[in-house]
């Protein structure tokens, strides 16, 4: 249909003050669909009414995309050389105006991001958010995970600093111990045969535009896949199946401006608390800014104790525990890769016939818990180096705590499909419970 024949849209802004808007707004929506799309993903999807604390970390990881902002202003006067790199750093925090603002911005937003993305999949495992018929948006959600790590790997080399540089050769020589094609695939991905300028420009060229780009395709899909099937919430009650005369879900409201102005709430608490670190303790001890990376890179000097930043020490932590085999680091790599890709399994592994952890039993409660404990003491033993708690029978005690919570890290998921099914669940009832 031509956009003059399309019929014009009833838009509800009454008094003469807003006739040039409400004109404007039509002529915009004869020839875009402005007012649908806003309707569809806003004032009119239904999500559950009975959204709880657990539902504020999605739109807070939306609002952490705001890197993308501070990012932009930090290439401003950022140099992607080797011998540049970590004076330009330097340049932006002391002379730019407002520079040191960017960039703590930006250094605590990168810890930000992973605190909201992992309380927000803690959330989804609480509630059963994977399940049927909700795959894909959490198929999404592991793949913006992972390419999450990777922005922030790639992103972590830019400042040229002693960790920035040891942290990028210690990830990039675990390539190398990938059996046959390990060490030439480990020369591609530096472009050299040590981290150098090359691989300073390379991964310059992935975190400015290429991952960011796939980042955001990546939360669009997510957010499309949810508004299809519609949101879960913490009864697991599927809202969809109870409608009134207009096809209205029952125990749905309209995302905007209930939970618009919810979620406007949470942002200002959160703002709070993230602006609190930017400017009154950046480098959270040494969490969110590592202190040897106020040193600049020297490939003759190793430091002492290299260990990557906290959200990714649970990783490092089961590297570490596995043992070499044929003295070959192989199987830790496995063992890390397989930690972070045994997530997109979760819908399949998952054979409990409810949702909602209200309406589960004693099992999943305990193996949720099993998981969170082994997933921080992981988290914690990654930050120290392996021989902080002496030894036992020869082998450090830190390594044995390691592969004990390695191993239960793994159990969570593999003995799943045994425990859910086998689980007492309680009634799940028919409304949600508010
Ligand atoms: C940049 C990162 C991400 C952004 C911006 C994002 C955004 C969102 C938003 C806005 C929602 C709806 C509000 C809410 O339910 O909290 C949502 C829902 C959801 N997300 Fe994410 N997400 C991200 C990462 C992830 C990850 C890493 C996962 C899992 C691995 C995930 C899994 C889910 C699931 C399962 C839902 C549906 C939850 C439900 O309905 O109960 N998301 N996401």
């Amino acid at each position: 249909m031509a956009a003059s024949q399309k019929e014009p849209v009833n838009i509800d802004f009454a008094g003469p003050l807003n006739r040039p808007v409400s004109g404007l707004l039509t002529w915009v929506d004869q020839r875009f669909p402005l007012i649908s799309t806003w309707k569809a993903h806003l004032s009119e999807y239904y999500a559950p009414k009975n959204f709880n604390f657990w539902y504020f970390f999605g739109a807070l990881s939306m609002l952490v995309l705001i890197q993308i902002t501070t990012g932009i202003f930090l290439t401003m006067n950022y140099k992607p050389d080797a011998s540049m790199a970590f004076a330009s750093v330097e340049y932006i925090m002391r002379e730019v105006p407002g520079g040191w603002l960017i960039r703590y911005m930006h250094s605590t937003g990168a810890s930000a991001f992973f605190i909201c993305v992992y309380l927000h999949m803690f959330r989804g495992l609480m509630y059963g958010s994977y399940q049927r018929p909700r795959e894909l948006i959490w198929i999404f959600g592991v793949l913006i995970f992972l390419t999450l790590m990777g922005e922030a790997f790639f992103g972590y080399l830019l400042p040229w600093g002693q960790m920035s540089f040891w942290g990028a050769q210690v990830i990039v020589n675990l390539f190398g111990t990938v059996p046959l094609i390990g060490p030439d695939l480990a020369v591609w991905i530096r472009g050299d045969f040590v981290v150098s300028d090359a691989t300073l420009n390379r991964f310059f060229a992935f975190h400015v535009i290429a991952l960011p780009l796939v980042l955001l395709g990546l939360v669009a899909a997510h957010i499309l896949a949810l508004h299809e099937g519609g949101s879960n919430n913490p009864d697991g009650v599927e809202i969809k199946d109870k409608k009134d005369a207009k096809g209205i879900p029952l125990d749905g409201i309209p995302f905007h401006p209930y939970y618009t102005v919810k979620d406007m709430f949470g942002a200002s608490v959160f703002l709070f608390v993230f602006f609190a670190i930017v400017f009154f303790a950046p480098e959270v001890g040494g969490y969110f800014l590592e202190h040897n990376n106020f040193v600049p890179a020297d490939p003759l000097k190793t430091p002492e104790h290299i260990a990557p930043v906290w959200y990714f020490t649970p990783y490092y932590s089961i590297l570490r525990a596995v043992p070499p085999m044929f003295e070959s680091q192989f199987p830790g790599v496995a063992a890390m890769g397989a930690s972070t890709l045994i997530f997109f399994l979760m819908p399949w592994l998952d054979r409990s016939p409810v949702r909602s952890i209200r309406y589960r039993g004693l099992e999943y409660k305990l193996w949720l818990a099993v998981f969170v404990v082994s997933f921080l003491v992981l988290g914690w033993l990654g930050t120290k180096p392996t021989d902080f708690l002496g030894k036992i029978g020869g082998i450090e005690t830190a390594t044995l705590l390691a592969r004990f919570f390695t191993v239960l890290y793994f159990a969570f998921f593999v003995l799943m499909p045994w425990y859910s099914a086998r689980d007492k669940t309680k009634p799940v009832p028919e409304r949600v419970t508010g």
